[in-house]
């Protein structure tokens, strides 16, 4: 697995494939393709006033070629209209060659073109993250695998301009552990169990430097007195495992700043006694993909060598009904020692979140991020794009933002406010998981979290839409299944602390 990633500064490469941004109307062609289009005796042009090529986003028009080049094909990549070419629209390019190229080659070149309204470096990074998870294969589990050759090399085409190669290599890096977070997210639940993600953290401890792993039973977190998560993980026969991975760079830039990540990883949600509808109900599986997001992060960071301080606590535990399982009007104590009414077993993620961030704040993180698939009223929201974010912290909350922008895991800033808590208020315990009123969830969600934050800037990511698709997005992301949203967030993240 993983792509080959190279910065050369030919012209006539010899690949499968050579990709070249167009635009949409595709003439006049932009620079690089014009240049290709003069050696081939203006078939480009000849083709846009046919119709055939029209450059509109995610659209591929391969060319045979003939010897004209050293590449066998050409591949011209529609990234719209000039004016909104974002790095999203080169992605959205890339990864339409990737799966054009799959079903011929393996091999890819592609030319950055000055012209684009984005960075060279930044296209770099957008090329390189469109064809690693854009060629992304979410069919594992098929018996015969699909027709074509896995990509292997991705060689892009510039003049040796600055940051280019630093930028490639590091969204190489980013994006192979992106796909992992897929692949787990992909997981059946009977194969991905909390045991199993456990012993998928102690592997890349394995793997990587300064990276360690530990993960507590179900007994040891009652110990710790972690009622809330200890309720959602008795239902199921599979027992819960609180994992906590540490990255400990040798030189960090401080030693004062802990980021601490804290990720959802219900590796199935039934809804438990509050049981879920079956319609997709299937699709629950990927609601462990906040914490396979923060899991393969930490993979990703060690590797990157970024010396910041790190650590994750990810909440792993099936949400089951059965004659053990908690029930509604059960009475939980947190580990912060709070009290908590069961009012929708469904409402789960964050009571299993309420102990992971008080345990994170514990284990001395002094900044606190935590990535959950919380509610399905974040997804009506903000549909698939974009993931919701909440901060009790405007610094915090900003540097968050910059980051989902510049990783493209996008995110749009929602309220925190106290006069939502009247939503959560009990009459027999220190608050509720949940509202009967059909109002506010992913707020009142929040607000329910941060009685668990201790001191310090926390912010929480909503992920429940962009983090697993039920249908395809019609972008670089067009698999369904698991996105890894997050893994780019973070690694931008934790990248920006560092040279803070
Ligand atoms: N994991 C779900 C939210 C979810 C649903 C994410 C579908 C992605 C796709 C969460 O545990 C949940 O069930 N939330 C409930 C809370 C409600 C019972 C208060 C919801 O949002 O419906
Ligand atoms: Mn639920
Ligand atoms: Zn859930």
């Amino acid at each position: 697995m993983g792509i080959d990633v190279v910065v050369s500064r030919e012209t006539d490469p010899e690949a499968d494939a050579l990709g070249v941004p167009v635009y949409e109307p595709a003439t006049p062609l932009p620079p690089g393709a014009a240049e290709l289009d003069e050696r081939l005796g203006g078939r480009l042009t000849r083709l846009a006033g046919e119709g055939e090529l029209r450059g509109s986003r995610d659209s591929a028009l391969v060319l045979h070629l003939d010897g004209e080049l050293k590449a066998r094909r050409l591949v011209a990549a529609g990234v719209g209209d000039r004016g909104n070419v974002d790095a999203d629209a080169v992605r959205t390019a890339a990864g339409a060659v990737a799966r054009a190229v799959k079903g011929f080659g393996s091999e890819i070149a592609w030319r950055l073109d000055g012209d684009l309204p984005v960075p060279l470096a930044e296209q770099a990074r957008a090329v390189v993250e469109g064809t690693v998870l854009g060629g992304y294969d979410p069919g594992l589990w098929k018996t015969e695998q699909a027709a074509g050759n896995p990509l292997e090399r991705l060689t892009l085409l510039s003049r040796g301009e600055d940051g280019v190669e630093a930028a490639a290599g590091r969204a190489a890096t980013v994006s192979a552990w992106t796909n992992r977070a897929r692949d787990l997210a992909n997981m059946p639940p009977n194969e991905l169990t909390p045991e199993r993600l456990a012993e998928r953290a102690h592997e890349l401890a394995g793997e990587v430097e300064h990276l360690e792993a530990q993960a507590l039973g179900p007994e040891e977190m009652q110990r710790l007195g972690m009622g809330a998560f200890g309720a959602v993980a008795q239902g199921s026969h599979n027992p819960a495992r609180l994992i906590v991975l540490r990255y400990e760079p040798p030189a960090p830039r401080s030693r004062d700043t802990v980021l601490g990540l804290v990720g959802k990883a219900v590796t199935f949600d039934t809804g438990g006694i509050s049981l879920k509808p079956a319609l997709y109900m299937e699709d629950l599986k990927g609601d462990m993909s906040g914490g396979a997001a923060v899991v393969e992060a930490m993979g990703a960071l060690a590797e990157l060598q970024v010396p910041l301080r790190v650590l994750a606590v990810v909440a792993a535990t099936e949400n089951m009904p059965g004659g053990g399982a908690f029930r509604p009007g059960d009475i939980l104590r947190a580990m912060n020692g709070k009290t908590i009414e069961v009012i929708n077993t469904d409402a789960e993620g964050r009571l299993v979140l309420a102990d992971a961030l008080w345990y994170a704040r514990q284990l001395g993180a002094t900044h606190l991020l935590d990535l959950a698939t919380l509610t399905g009223a974040m997804e009506l929201a903000l549909g698939d794009l974009y993931a919701g974010v909440f901060a009790n912290d405007e610094v915090w909350l900003e540097q968050i933002l910059a980051s989902a922008h510049a990783s493209g895991d996008h995110a749009w800033p929602f309220p925190l406010h106290s006069r939502y808590r009247r939503y959560i208020a009990s009459h027999f315990a220190d608050m509720k998981n949940a509202s009967v009123l059909k109002q506010g969830s992913p707020v009142l969600a929040a607000e329910f979290l941060r009685e668990f934050v201790g001191k310090g800037p926390w912010a929480h990511l909503d992920i429940a839409g962009p983090a697993f698709f039920r249908y395809s997005r019609g972008d670089y992301l067009t698999q369904r299944g698991g996105t890894g949203y997050g893994v780019r967030l973070i690694a931008e993240l934790a990248e920006r602390m560092a040279e803070a």
